[in-house]
């Protein structure tokens, strides 16, 4: 589907599915997008809550974790339920994450856990995150044997991609996600890779 503003995917997935919202200014947008009409949790980071964390309106509780793979801890997560507690969010709330796929990772492992599970809603504010860590389900942290040790599947109920988060991220984040996107058109999509070098052309 399309409106003005933004296209809309469906991804179906063993028990339902989920709509990944791309556009130019869908944050503003979040609970007509996603649905949500109980209280909102957001967790974001250090980098991307000052810049962004406004936009979503307003919310119980907004939980700013320090930014970097180094905080994808169950330490992190645990601060994360404490803060939720002292709001006093139930089932009936829903989290979102806005960032990376860090923070997608630990705010989707704290929705999967936090009072056996609660609505969990994708912002991703990283191209990498964008095209790969919010949509398939898989959340989790490190542990300080190795990355992802811990971990749970937990589908979004939806995904709201906001391009115009883009403007700020780094140049080596998104050369990072451009990878990833570069990847997905060798392995299964030539016509995406036809698309990228045509880009690339207009560059020149
Ligand atoms: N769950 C999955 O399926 C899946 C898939 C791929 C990767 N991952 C995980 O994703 C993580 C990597 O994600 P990442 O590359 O997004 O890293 P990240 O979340 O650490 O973000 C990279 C940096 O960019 C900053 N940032 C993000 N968006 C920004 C914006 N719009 N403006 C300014 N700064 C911004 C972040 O604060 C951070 O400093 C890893 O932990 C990896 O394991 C998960």
């Amino acid at each position: 589907m399309k409106d003005e503003s933004s296209s809309r995917l469906t991804v179906v997935h063993p028990v339902g599915q989920y709509n990944v919202i791309v556009g130019a200014d869908v944050l503003p947008r979040l609970r007509e997008l996603a649905g949500i009409v109980g209280p909102v949790a957001v967790v974001t980071d250090s980098h991307v809550g000052p810049l962004y964390a406004e936009r979503l309106g307003e919310t119980v509780c907004l939980v700013t974790i320090p930014a970097g793979e180094r905080h994808k801890t169950l330490t992190t997560v645990q601060s994360i339920y404490d803060d939720l507690l002292t709001v006093g969010l139930d089932r009936s709330g829903t989290i979102v994450a806005l960032g990376g796929g860090v923070v997608g990772d630990v705010a989707g492992f704290v929705a999967a856990t936090y009072m056996r599970g609660v609505r969990f809603v994708q912002c991703p504010t990283s191209l990498l995150a964008m095209v790969d860590a919010s949509v398939g389900g898989k959340t989790g942290v490190d542990l300080p044997q190795g990355k992802n040790l811990v971990g749970a599947f937990k589908q979004p109920t939806a995904v709201l991609a906001d391009m115009a988060t883009l403007t700020t991220l780094p140049p080596e984040e998104f050369a990072a996600g451009m990878a990833e996107v570069v990847k997905h058109g060798l392995i299964a999509n030539p016509d995406l890779l036809d698309r990228l070098m045509i880009e690339d052309l207009r560059l020149d």
